[in-house]
């Protein structure tokens, strides 16, 4: 349609912009029928460039229904210990200005036009939680049909303020949030609604992040709670979006070498203990896996304490009870080879005590014997009796 701009010349165009004026409903109808050398004539737009001062409608008492949608562009950054979300939308807006009207057939058939959205007037939708000024650069444009529907949309670098939790770092799953709400207007001056349904706004997004970074878009829900500051209410849309990390790089970085020096670790106890190099073996594994932590450290999350951090610190501290173990054994062969030890004289006594026969079964056979009415006497009397 921009394109047909040249070939528009010379063709009768009648636009036609009223505007209504509020209190005595009298209407103004500026209808421009000389278009064949310029275009579209600025005059007849004038009226409606005029009042972008003022909330456009008719009756005041009516609320502006704006129809918002985004889509989600790219997840840029998430910086867990200032608690921030940086990504980018593309912000969709739609209302209705009633004094944009013209009749489409009239005017050789076309149905919107684009404008400068300097020159109309802007719903002030921000985003609650972003932590950063709007940075939109000023010279958008806005499409408008010929209802008098305006279709604007802007793009937008986010920071916005989400509560991260690192603790199942790195298979996490974060949950942050888009609060949509009017800057000033309250309840009664504006509305917000959607268009599109929750799952078209993910859809569309999937289809559209193109970074194959570090996260994934899970999904997006909606609510829509009104948020009442004093006596003023002002009408919201939150959006939930859910984002995965893609574990891929830290399993390969962290968990993967961290388990083969474990492994190793432990497989080491193969190596005999009478040759001298299990112990320093084991160093060098310790340090190795010191290297290691320190060379990682800077993929780790910097706030908080993950599970995964409290993983490596479980590995570093087997590795070192492996070591103070293989320690521990060297020494006591060392002992066995050179010297056998004499006993010592708790150990020796103690052995003594409980291993006595006379302490473990004391009177025992003698009662049986008694029970019995068998004397030592008598048994070896009867015995020789039976053999003879
Ligand atoms: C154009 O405006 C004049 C008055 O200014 C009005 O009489 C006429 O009906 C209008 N034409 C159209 C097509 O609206
Ligand atoms: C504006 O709208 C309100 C509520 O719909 C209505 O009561 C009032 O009469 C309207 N005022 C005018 C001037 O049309
Ligand atoms: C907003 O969307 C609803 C449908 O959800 C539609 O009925 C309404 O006309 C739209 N309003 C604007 C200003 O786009
Ligand atoms: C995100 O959190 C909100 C409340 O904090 C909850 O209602 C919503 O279900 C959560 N969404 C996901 C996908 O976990």
């Amino acid at each position: 349609m921009e394109g047909g701009w040249p070939l528009m010349r010379g063709f009768l165009l009648c636009l036609t912009v009223s505007l209504l004026l509020q209190g005595g409903g009298d209407t103004f109808t500026i209808n421009r029928s000389g278009f064949d050398q310029d275009g579209v004539d600025p005059a007849a737009f004038q009226a409606v460039f005029d009042r972008k001062a003022f909330r456009p409608v008719i009756n005041y008492s009516i609320p502006t229904e704006v129809n918002i949608s985004f889509t989600l562009s790219a997840i840029l950054e998430v910086d867990a210990q200032l608690q921030l979300l940086t990504s980018f939308l593309w912000i969709d807006m739609m209302w209705d200005n009633p004094f944009i009207n013209w009749k489409p057939e009239e005017c050789v058939g076309i149905s919107k036009l684009t404008l400068s959205a300097e020159n109309l007037w802007l719903p002030d939708i921000f985003i609650v939680e972003s932590m950063d000024v709007d940075q939109t650069s000023p010279g958008l444009t806005a499409y408008v049909s010929s209802g008098g529907r305006i279709y604007y949309s802007k793009p937008m670098r986010v920071t916005s303020i989400c509560n991260l939790d690192i603790f199942y770092f790195p298979f996490d799953q974060q949950n942050c949030t888009f609060t949509f709400s009017s800057f000033l207007c309250t309840e009664d001056s504006m509305l917000l609604g959607m268009e599109k349904e929750v799952w078209e706004i993910t859809d569309m997004s999937r289809n559209v992040i193109q970074t194959q970074g570090e996260w994934e878009l899970l999904g997006i829900n909606k609510v829509t709670p009104k948020m009442s500051v004093g006596s003023k209410v002002y009408d919201q849309i939150m959006f939930y979006v859910a984002i995965r990390r893609r574990p891929t790089l830290y399993v390969i970085n962290l968990l993967v070498p961290s388990g083969f020096l474990v492994v190793i670790d432990a497989l080491s106890f193969y190596l005999p203990a009478e040759s001298e190099n299990r112990a320093p073996f084991k160093m060098t594994l310790l340090l190795g896996y010191d290297v290691f932590l320190l060379m990682m450290s800077d993929l780790l999350p910097s706030s908080g304490t993950p599970l995964i951090s409290v993983y490596f610190a479980l590995c570093l501290s087997l590795m070192v009870v492996s070591l103070l173990e293989t320690v521990f054994i060297t020494y006591l062969l060392h002992l066995a080879t050179t010297e056998p030890p004499p006993m010592p004289q708790w150990l020796h006594s103690l052995l003594l005590h409980y291993t006595s026969p006379r302490k473990c079964c004391p009177t025992a056979p003698q009662k049986e014997n008694k029970g019995l009415g068998l004397t030592p006497t008598h048994l070896p009397a009867s015995h020789s009796g039976v053999v003879t």
